[in-house]
């Protein structure tokens, strides 16, 4: 039988919309990110939903719809620093929690999202 993807062992679809709802509420409330977003998260929750069921191993959802993520390339219309980065896992962080996501699992997502996270910095802190 083969290993469960991350995406598997979280609860599947159920887990990700849970946690793309617990995220976004956050990032709505962050005076770092808040800015960077359209009043309506409607889209991006779409996109991210698809987009994390494929990360964590789920179907291929985003690029079903969208094509290749590439999206580093996507995120350069907007100024990504380190703190940017910090402030998105610290929301992220928070909602896998909401979400009940725990223990080695946490680790393992996490660990993905962090290095994605700092892989999206485009721009060097303002004071550095
Ligand atoms: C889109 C910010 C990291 C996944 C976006 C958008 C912003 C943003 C402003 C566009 C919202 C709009 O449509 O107007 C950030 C910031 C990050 C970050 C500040 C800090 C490092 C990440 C990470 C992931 C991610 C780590 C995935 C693990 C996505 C996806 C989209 C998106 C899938 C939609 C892309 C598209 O289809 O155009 N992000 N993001 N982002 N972000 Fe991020």
């Amino acid at each position: 039988e083969p290993a469960k993807t991350l995406y598997e062992a979280a609860g599947g679809a159920p887990t990700i919309a849970r946690l793309v709802e617990a995220f976004y509420r956050r990032v709505a409330e962050d005076p770092v990110l808040r800015p960077l977003f359209p009043d309506d998260f409607t889209e991006v929750k779409a996109r991210q939903t698809r987009f994390l069921t494929q990360f964590f191993g789920g179907p291929p959802l985003y690029t079903e719809q969208y094509g290749h993520p590439m999206l580093r390339y996507r995120h350069l219309r907007f100024r990504i620093t380190p703190k940017h980065a910090e402030a998105w896992l610290a929301c992220m962080s928070a909602a896998m929690q909401e979400t009940g996501i725990t223990g080695p699992l946490y680790d393992a997502m996490f660990e993905r999202l962090k290095r994605t996270a700092y892989h999206m910095v485009n721009t060097p802190d303002e004071d550095a």
